[in-house]
């Protein structure tokens, strides 16, 4: 490659889940703080960063399109940006996307990004680098510290997978299970809540796996977390995200019924609800199990609101199989749920499963699976009207004086009252119920 101007400005397109939109931010961060600014709306970047998810198909093939059509933009602007691919499909396909792809001269996986800036001023120099090196914690002690944050911000705890479902890269792209320290957590907290968040979720691909040490030295894991976040002035709510049912412990499950900070909200992927499916993923657990599991969730909190993950179509999936899940969705009553087609990742031990489900049977299951999940997410909708709760509010409305936020259960709520402001906790009166948002009336006490 020939050696080019520094980059002026920036764009980072995140793909995927909410770590990926996490690690996105952080890397908007690191670059602006050496000196490149985020590109005005509606203008082509000198540096373009495609933070690639890796989770299901096609993934790959998004991405190769993606820098067919920055390259070719440029062209017609008479500039060629320089593109970098971070992410998982950084990670998994490194060295093939610096081979199939010659206009990419930066290549980094979700451990190193923090290196971007040394591998940028090599880029210049005219070289293409790759790094997916997996130095554990490094990353976040290089990052910089965050100044100006949402409402609702995000704050990675743990990273890494050690679970190995079969049919899952994870493991593979994230790498084993790290986690981030006591201190520096309570640290970011703090800096997070002084730079505007007032809501504080904690990421981890196995989020209740946290396990840490506290000041004084005692073994803690992620309720004891919650509680001393808890603690911070001015965080009025805590979420956790993702869980696996094999790591819930009866502290978090206890922390749901007492610390007030923390919202009745609970997503914990099943995944399906038959035992020979749950088997053949590896899930350890069963659906009786999962199901037990959420009656003490329950017992703790009585108005958690649930949500999980599905796939349907893994191999070998029967209809029988496939009507336990919705009997499974039907005895559970999701406020909201995410559901895929099973896709085979490269790797992975389901790939080379025989009885690979046929397409159609994937699509047909689907679309009976999202036509319940839908169904009982408009129930829980109406089932919130006439509820008095918070509202956090995080972004305008499209009319003056309106406002969308969240519910403590997590639902996206619209109501009007001329002078509130992004970041309040706004009592309202939840008046009406569609299948994606409610509309509200603010009143004088939640
Ligand atoms: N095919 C389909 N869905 C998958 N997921 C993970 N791997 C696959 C795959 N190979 C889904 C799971 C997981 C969510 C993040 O993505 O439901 O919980
Ligand atoms: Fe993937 Fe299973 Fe780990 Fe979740 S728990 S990240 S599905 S391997």
């Amino acid at each position: 490659m020939r050696p080019t101007d520094p980059p002026r400005t920036f764009r980072v397109k995140s793909f995927g889940c909410q770590m990926n939109v996490y690690d996105g931010e952080r890397i908007g961060e690191l670059l602006a703080e050496h000196g490149i600014a985020p590109a005005p709306d509606g203008e082509d970047a000198d540096l373009v960063v495609l933070n690639t998810c890796h989770i299901r198909e096609k993934a790959a093939e998004k991405v190769y399109s993606d820098i067919g059509r920055i390259t070719k933009a440029g062209r017609e602007a008479g500039k060629t940006p320089l593109i970098a691919v971070a992410g998982c499909v950084a990670q998994a396909e490194g060295e093939d996307i610096m081979t199939r792809a010659p206009a990419v001269s930066m290549v980094v996986g979700p451990q190193a990004y923090h290196r971007l800036p040394q591998m940028l001023d090599l880029a210049v120099a005219g070289r293409r680098v790759t790094d997916t090196d997996m130095p554990a914690i490094a990353k976040f002690t290089a990052l910089p510290e965050r100044r100006r944050v949402a409402a609702s911000a995000f704050l990675t705890v743990q990273e890494g997978c050690d679970k190995f479902c079969t049919y899952c890269v994870v493991p593979y792209t994230r790498g084993a299970e790290i986690s981030r320290p006591w201190t520096d957590l309570v640290a970011e907290a703090c800096r997070l809540v002084e730079a505007g968040a007032r809501e504080i979720t904690l990421l981890g691909q196995n989020v209740s796996a946290w396990r840490g040490e506290d000041r004084r030295g005692r073994a803690v894991g992620l309720a004891d977390l919650i509680r001393e976040l808890a603690r911070i002035d001015g965080l009025a709510r805590i979420r956790y995200t993702t869980s696996h049912p094999a790591d819930m412990d009866e502290a978090l499950i206890a922390a749901h019924g007492e610390v007030d900070k923390l919202m009745p909200f609970l997503h914990l992927p099943v995944q399906a609800g038959s035992d020979r499916i749950l088997k053949a993923m590896n899930r350890s657990h069963t659906a009786d199990g999962y199901l037990r599991l959420l009656d003490r969730f329950r017992t703790a909190r009585p108005d958690i609101a649930l949500s999980g993950d599905f796939i349907v179509g893994f191999p070998g999936e029967t209809e029988a199989d496939f009507a336990a899940t919705l009997a499974l969705v039907d005895s559970v009553g999701y406020a909201q749920a995410f559901s895929f087609k099973y896709s085979p990742r490269p790797g992975t031990p389901a790939a080379g499963l025989p009885d690979q489900v046929p397409r159609e049977v994937m699509d047909e299951r689907l679309h009976r699976l999202q036509a319940a999940l839908n169904r009982d997410q408009l129930a829980f909708n109406r089932a919130s009207v006439g509820r008095r709760c918070a509202v956090l509010v995080e972004r305008r409305g499209k009319a003056p004086g309106q406002w969308l936020g969240k519910s403590p259960w997590l639902q996206s709520v619209w109501f009007d009252k001329p002078g509130a402001g992004i970041g309040d906790l706004v009592p309202v009166e939840l008046v009406e119920a569609g299948p994606n948002s409610l509309g509200a009336r603010a009143v004088g006490h939640a």
